[in-house]
């Protein structure tokens, strides 16, 4: 075979393929079995050695199309596992233009455009959150590096109270630092205290009860006990089990008076700000150090795209910076993103970003939250009315806690049996919810973020669990 080498001439049969197979793609997805059924098969074909000739682009595509075969239509409207939004219209015309454009908003000289909107963009974040303009912050791929983000920023605070710049000498010497939450802390936080070599058991988890719910009795003895030396507390701003949250003012009162760090946690549930119904669960996000979300849930943009907010925004300069003769000047007049930041060469998510904040203002957004409290609460009441049904968990926001639970089954049963209504209701492939442990008790956790997510997908989550249970008493 001849030698296959990029050509310019490919890009016109590249692009009419792959707009046909986007669009046929996209008028099924709402009705396709979410995980497609042959999809661990389709995994498993990909094998073999690197070819030592290419097929070329076309045939390329064609072959990893026919392999997504095997895909998990999770951008289609009956994914409801995990927290995974879907991607709006206007979020994915911009991802593709962005890929196109191919821009490093790493440096402002060579994306000044990707590097303003980047401003515009958090800025319009902040305004949507309601956290002062004042802050700093930056787009990552996702919530756990914003938490490592903003934890690198509590950890520089931390040294800098005790006379270490951490940053340039490291943490030896330094006693452990002291980190507390309540039993919501995910571990996307406690992997980034083990990524900042904090140690991932750092966190002392202040919990009244099996659930997690925040002692705050406890935590103010905690950093009353530790009197001057600063402490860093995480704020759950929607725990992933039943979407509650821990009591944002109450321990921004406490950070305030021990002088401890506050970090919010709100992967999704910072979204609780957008409307009128949500919007007490985050009072006083605006009173922490450091907040973060994720783009690729509620915002729906595609992976992957998430955001740290940091108050005091001198600290990310001397944890993220780097140089070399190279690279741009550090103290320059333009944001050098790269150096804000744990990624030097980035993506441009900030055109995303923008894309389908100028698409659909905050009016959209609010729509979107909305009709998930909407649908949380439908599910919640089908739940409710179902004798076989038991819910586990208020409703706070967008996700339902509830499991089967037939007369005269003990405990240990009733898990066995909710566990093998989730498997099978995966293989099912209906609606697709998956299973948590809440509790102590195997449970399902429907969550809510997807803009395509309509009355009749969450019905059919208890048409299944009821079908599925019966089958299986
Ligand atoms: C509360 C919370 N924090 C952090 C994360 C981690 O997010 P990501 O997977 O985007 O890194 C999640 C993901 O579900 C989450 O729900």
């Amino acid at each position: 075979m001849s030698p296959t080498p990029p050509d310019a001439d490919e890009l016109e049969a590249v692009i009419a393929f792959v707009a046909a197979e986007a669009r046929k793609y996209l008028d099924t997805v709402e009705d396709r079995p979410v995980p497609d059924r042959q999809a661990e098969d389709a995994a498993a074909s990909f094998e073999g050695t690197l070819p030592e000739d290419g097929v070329g682009a076309v045939a390329a595509l064609q072959e990893l199309i026919e392999g997504g075969g095997g895909l998990v239509h999770s951008a289609g409207p009956r994914f409801f596992h995990f927290v995974n939004g879907g991607t709006t219209p206007a979020a994915l015309g911009a991802d593709w233009l962005t890929s196109t454009w191919d821009q490093n908003p790493g440096a402002w000289v060579a994306t000044p455009l990707g590097g303003h909107l980047e401003s515009v963009a958090l800025g319009w974040l902040k305004e949507l959150f309601g956290l002062p303009q004042s802050w700093g912050g930056i787009l990552t791929t996702g919530a756990t590096m914003a938490n490592f983000t903003a934890l690198a920023c509590a950890r520089r605070w931390w040294g800098l109270r005790q006379g270490v710049d951490v940053d340039v000498e490291g943490l030896g010497g330094l006693p452990r630092m002291p980190v507390f939450g309540s039993g919501y802390v995910h571990p996307s936080d406690t992997k980034a205290l083990a990524m900042l070599g904090l140690g991932r058991d750092a966190v002392r988890k202040l919990a009244v009860d099996g659930i997690g719910r925040l002692d705050l009795a406890a935590l103010e003895r905690e950093l009353e006990a530790l009197g001057e030396t600063p402490a860093i507390v995480i704020a759950s701003a929607g725990e992933v089990n039943a979407g509650d949250f821990d009591p944002l003012a109450a321990m921004a009162d406490l950070a305030e008076r021990y002088g401890a760090w506050l970090h919010v946690d709100g992967a999704f549930g910072l979204f609780a700000a957008l409307s009128g119904r949500s919007r007490h669960l985050v009072e006083g996000v605006e009173r922490a150090d450091s907040v973060i979300a994720d783009g690729h849930k509620w915002l729906n943009v595609p992976y992957d795209c998430g955001f740290a907010f940091v108050k005091d925004a001198a600290l990310q300069a001397p944890i993220f910076t780097s140089g070399a003769a190279y690279l741009p000047d550090p103290l320059g007049p333009k944001p050098t993103w790269g150096f804000l930041g744990p990624e030097m060469s980035r993506r441009a998510r900030a055109f995303t970003v923008w894309a389908t904040l100028r698409a659909y203002g905050q009016s959209g957004y609010r729509a979107i939250v909305e009709k998930h409290l909407d649908l949380a609460q439908h599910l919640a009441r089908r739940v409710d009315e179902e004798p076989n049904l038991e819910r586990l968990a208020d409703v706070t926001l967008n996700i339902v806690c509830f499991r089967y639970r037939p007369p005269g089954y003990s405990e240990d049963r009733l898990d066995e049996l909710n566990r093998r209504i989730g498997e099978e209701a995966i293989l099912d492939g209906r609606v697709f919810f998956g299973m948590t442990e809440y509790d102590g008790k195997v449970a399902f956790r429907p969550a809510a973020v997807n803009w395509r997510n309509r009355p009749e997908d969450v019905d059919l989550i208890v048409d299944v669990v009821l079908e599925l249970g019966a089958r299986f008493r």
